[in-house]
């Protein structure tokens, strides 16, 4: 039976991925301790997801572990041998970073490395995906000609007309102290591909979302506002008359992109993985997403100062995904992941 190590195994995307192997046979083992509620409160407790992966699938194994505990990440590897691992534990939140610089880049930074020379050590043929981000980008996607719609900011300059590439710059723009810690992530885990030979991959999310995300007002746009909506709360929006436009990916598509690679694995590769412009949405025309499932109307308040670093436009550029996996594809609409994510928050609130 292969097994495979997904780390973050409680949040939206490692579940999603630990339950998308289980049901192709393999063995999970998950790492997660439940940090997420110590960056973000009771609202980010991921223990939830957990106890439902313990519950629903007999192939899946917890492990507690803080991946900053180097020793413990090295005995954990050197253990399982996995046929695979997929590091999606992260500190996600751009804006949370600043309040946490030391936790953010030991567990975005030191973590990734914890966990790629434990792979060196015990498990160099084994397929490495890593969970990076668009924010490595910095705020450069901003210095792209745009143009001003009725409900959404878009690309002027025809140049982006399929979205973000994977040869953008990383350098010379603002990232967030976030941004700068999946930077030092993404490039080392790009090294281990180049220098050492791994079937290493860094996924640069744009808006990973779905049912399972425990979305907060710093992180998880798309299920915070949703839950906002359900809850008949007040969502804030940080500038740009809210028409910034973000690309959704249900996590169950990241998760079928990952076993795409797992199965045919390249070297030091990078792709930017998101919903693309079909699956993309500004702030207003999710309101109004969420709004005609749920029949409630969105309450919120417009704060005239944006978000630092934030993108104003972000959508990915699919095609080097297609192209390198051309079985792979978008199965989930926008509009169907809205939908999930409302019968979740509404099961949630009722439960
Ligand atoms: N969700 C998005 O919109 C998005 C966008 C771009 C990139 N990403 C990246 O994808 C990955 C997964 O994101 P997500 O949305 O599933 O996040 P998430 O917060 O839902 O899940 C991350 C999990 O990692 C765990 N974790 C955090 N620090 C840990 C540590 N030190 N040791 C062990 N476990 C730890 C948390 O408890 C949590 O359960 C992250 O690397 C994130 O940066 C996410």
């Amino acid at each position: 039976m292969r097994s495979v190590l997904v780390t973050g195994s409680s949040g939206l995307i490692g579940s999603e991925v630990a339950a998308h192997f289980a049901s192709l046979g393999w063995k999970v083992h998950g790492v997660d301790n439940n940090q997420r509620a110590v960056f973000f409160g009771p609202a980010g407790d991921t223990r939830w997801n957990q106890q439902r992966l313990s519950r629903t699938l007999p192939a899946f194994e917890h492990h507690e572990l803080d991946i900053r505990d180097r020793a413990g990440v090295l005995e954990l590897v050197a253990s399982l041998k996995p046929g695979a691992i997929v590091h999606a534990a992260a500190q996600p939140s751009h804006d949370r970073a600043a309040a946490i610089p030391f936790d953010d880049f030991d567990t975005n930074a030191g973590g990734t490395l914890n966990l790629l020379e434990a792979a060196r050590r015990a498990c160099p043929e084994s397929p490495f995906v890593h969970m990076s981000t668009n924010k490595v980008y910095g705020d450069r996607p901003n210095t792209i000609a745009l143009q001003q719609l009725e409900t959404r900011w878009d690309y002027a300059d025809p140049a982006y007309a399929h979205g973000i590439a994977e040869d953008l710059p990383i350098d010379h723009s603002m990232h967030s102290l976030f941004g700068a810690s999946k930077v030092a992530a993404d490039v080392m885990v790009q090294e281990y591909g180049r220098y050492f030979g791994m079937p290493t991959c860094c996924l640069r999310g744009g808006c990973l979302t779905g049912p399972s995300h425990s979305g907060v007002e710093l992180h998880g746009f798309l299920s915070y506002l949703v839950k906002c909506n359900v809850e008949e709360r007040e969502y804030r929006v940080y500038g740009y008359q809210g028409k910034q436009v973000r690309d959704n990916i249900h996590s169950l598509d990241v998760a079928r992109f990952i076993q795409a690679f797992v199965d045919a694995p390249r070297s030091a590769e990078v792709y930017n993985l998101g919903g693309g412009k079909d699956n993309s949405c500004s702030i207003l025309e999710a309101f109004a997403m969420a709004e005609r499932v749920t029949g409630k109307p969105q309450r919120y308040a417009y704060v005239e100062q944006a978000r630092a670093g934030d993108h104003i436009c972000y959508y990915s550029d699919l095609r080097k995904m297609t192209t390198h996996y051309p079985q792979w594809g978008i199965t989930k609409s926008l509009e169907t992941t809205v939908a999930e994510i409302v019968e979740a928050w509404t099961r949630q609130t009722h439960a």
